[in-house]
């Protein structure tokens, strides 16, 4: 169901509520928006994002593992594909995520444990999961610290938490400014009666992108900078706290892309379209781990964040 003005005019009077009625909206439509899928694609990639935020792998899989904000279950149903994760519990504020990540977990052939529940008081016991981990949520959760504070609460002793693919302050700047110019131009152009009937959202697909996009202004509450991060992990009771950033040349390709992809007549860009983005996308991800030796931490766009619970 399509979010309707009056829904975003209650958004703006409560943020939680905006959380759950955009993403219980989103939930039904999230996997084909992302391409999130859970075969060897998005698996390879969870697991890279861990790996390059922990450092290695583990030998074994974590026993047992909470996800927060687990939206459809992208983050840890990959990774315990991947063979980094045992027992999984999903988490999330939206009822509707919940659902749609025990569905995906379903078809899998697995079973996980969902509960909604909010980041800020984690319904779970003291010292209870080896690991916690998390995939653009804490940039949606007001007080970050306090959610860390229970992060570290749930964990057993020398349990590690790993959060990814969260926005720097830098990198959610130009990404922005890149997805505003695309969207721009983009439904300029194909207005254009040549270009209209193939490739332009219709006026009520358009209302509705509008409406979204400002939904998604009163849902994202956060960016980072990574040393500040780390000094609020540090806060919350962590220690081994690190930050790791990537995606600079990439998100400058893929931020364009997404919102061009959002912009034009759904279906009208196929199959050879998404390899041809994906593909680019991979190329450019693997220049900025080259840069990554040169340009300072800030510019990238996504920073992750690990730290563990004091033995
Ligand atoms: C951008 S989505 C990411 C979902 C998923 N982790 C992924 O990467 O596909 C953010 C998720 O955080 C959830 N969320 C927002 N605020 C939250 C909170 N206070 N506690 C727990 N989850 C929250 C939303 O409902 C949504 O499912």
């Amino acid at each position: 169901m399509a979010a309707s003005a009056a829904d975003v005019a209650r958004a703006y009077e409560d943020n939680k509520l905006a959380q759950v009625l955009y993403h219980d909206w989103e939930s039904q439509t999230y996997d084909d928006k992302w391409s999130i899928s859970f075969d060897e694609r998005c698996t390879a990639y969870a697991r890279d994002r861990f790996e390059a935020i922990v450092g290695e792998l583990p030998q074994e899989p974590y026993g047992t593992a909470l996800e927060l904000g687990a939206g459809t279950g992208f983050f840890s149903l990959n990774l315990r594909q991947a063979g980094v994760l045992d027992e999984v519990h999903v988490t999330d504020l939206s009822p509707g995520m919940v659902e749609a990540a025990r569905a995906n977990a379903e078809k899998l052939g697995f079973t996980v444990e969902g509960r909604v529940a909010d980041a800020e008081r984690i319904p779970y016991d003291d010292n209870t999961f080896d690991v916690v981990v998390g995939h653009a949520v804490i940039h949606h959760i007001p007080d970050v610290e306090q959610a860390l504070r229970e992060v570290v609460r749930v964990l057993k002793p020398g349990g590690r938490f790993v959060i990814a693919g969260e926005p720097t302050r830098v990198g959610d700047w130009y990404a922005r400014q890149l997805g505003r110019l695309t969207w721009k131009a983009a439904t300029t152009v194909t207005q254009l009666p040549p270009l209209r009937e193939k490739w332009a959202k219709d006026k009520g697909q358009l209302d509705e992108s509008s409406r979204v996009a400002a939904l998604e202004a009163v849902v994202d509450l956060h960016t980072f900078d990574p040393a500040e991060l780390t000094r609020t992990a540090l806060r919350a009771g962590a220690v081994d706290v690190r930050t790791h950033t990537e995606e600079l040349t990439a998100a400058l390709f893929g931020w364009p892309v997404r919102t061009f992809e959002a912009a034009v007549k759904p279906g009208a860009l196929g199959w050879h379209w998404a390899m041809f983005a994906y593909g680019s996308w991979k190329r450019l991800s693997a220049v900025d781990r080259v840069l990554s030796r040169v340009v300072p931490e800030q510019l990238f766009y996504n920073v992750g964040l690990t730290g563990v619970k004091p033995a």
